[in-house]
């Protein structure tokens, strides 16, 4: 069967058939891969159930993997998959077993119930994430996809002309300060805060993208009351329902997203349901307009 795009709506989410991630990506699908992320931001593959290696070796396809949020911060929890390349997104424990809801990799896993792209806050962020469902839980777990460049074309027209020339200072910590997460002082200077345009142009498709999100910690040359409030308001504005794709999880369901063009956030679940889902990420080629 060939590969097929199944579009969600025109230009936001498509379901990918007729490929088997197991093997290595042909250069002429690998085109119509990017092609296709370029168009849709999101794409889902259903029924792949990879191993570590193959999952790494998909998203070396697509660019260099990076190995930086594990090697800084998150092997210093625990690092159940042993390896740098892909990230453990699970309530499991070290022991394989789901962890206490006072567990550290429980606690840290929380900043992902809100609106992010990842890496927005690296000079050098991440250009596609790739998850993959072990398992499933029944209630609730669903990650929830919203595309930026319709929330930028749905703006009204004094927002856009407010935000035009605005610069978003970005942080890694932002959410985990406003959760109250009670990390070090060398975690919280892990990633210094960096600076990016509010509005940028996506490459691939040349639409204006709305780039914040909840790591947006403070906006250039407005107060800041000013700037959080409206950081509130454009996060807001980007999960309206109509921009957004809610994927509930199956086993083997593999998605591949744009970050440049769309935001994500974990939705709740039930504690005691394990929930395990493996992740890589690879780098973008563009940085941002330097530290703040
Ligand atoms: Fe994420």
């Amino acid at each position: 069967m060939p590969l097929q795009f199944t579009p969600v709506t025109e230009n936001f989410v498509a379901h990918v058939t007729g490929i088997d991630l197991d093997d290595p990506v042909r250069a002429s699908d690998r085109e119509a891969i990017v092609e296709a992320c370029d168009r849709y931001g999101v794409l889902v593959f259903p029924h792949q159930h990879l191993s570590k290696e193959a999952l790494v070796r998909f998203g070396a396809s697509f660019g260099e993997v990076d190995t930086t949020l594990q090697k800084k911060l998150l092997n210093h929890i625990q690092n159940r998959l042993g390896t740098d390349e892909v990230t453990d997104i699970s309530n499991v424990d070290a022991q394989g077993n789901v962890a206490a809801a006072d567990h550290w990799q429980t606690i840290t896993t929380i900043g992902n119930r809100f609106w992010h792209s990842d890496g927005s806050y690296k000079d050098l962020p991440i250009r596609y994430s790739i998850l993959n469902a072990v398992t499933a839980v029944g209630y609730g777990g669903e990650t929830q996809y919203a595309d930026l460049r319709a929330a930028y074309d749905s703006l009204d027209a004094v927002t856009q002309e407010l935000i035009a020339d605005k610069i978003g200072i970005f942080w890694s910590h932002n959410t985990r300060d406003w959760l109250h997460i009670p990390d070090s002082e060398a975690e919280r200077g892990a990633f210094p805060k960096v600076r990016w345009p509010l509005v940028r142009t996506h490459p691939g498709s040349g639409r204006k993208v709305l780039w914040c999100d909840s790591k947006c910690w403070g906006i250039e040359g407005l107060s800041p009351p000013e700037a959080r409030a409206l950081v509130h308001e454009l996060i807001e504005h980007i999960g309206q329902r109509e921009r957004v794709y809610s994927h509930k999880w199956r086993p083997g369901d593999l998605v591949m997203a744009d970050n440049r063009a769309v935001v994500h956030r974990g939705r709740r679940f039930i504690h005691a349901e394990r929930r395990e889902m493996r992740r890589v990420e690879t780098n973008d080629d563009v940085h941002s307009l330097g530290y703040a």
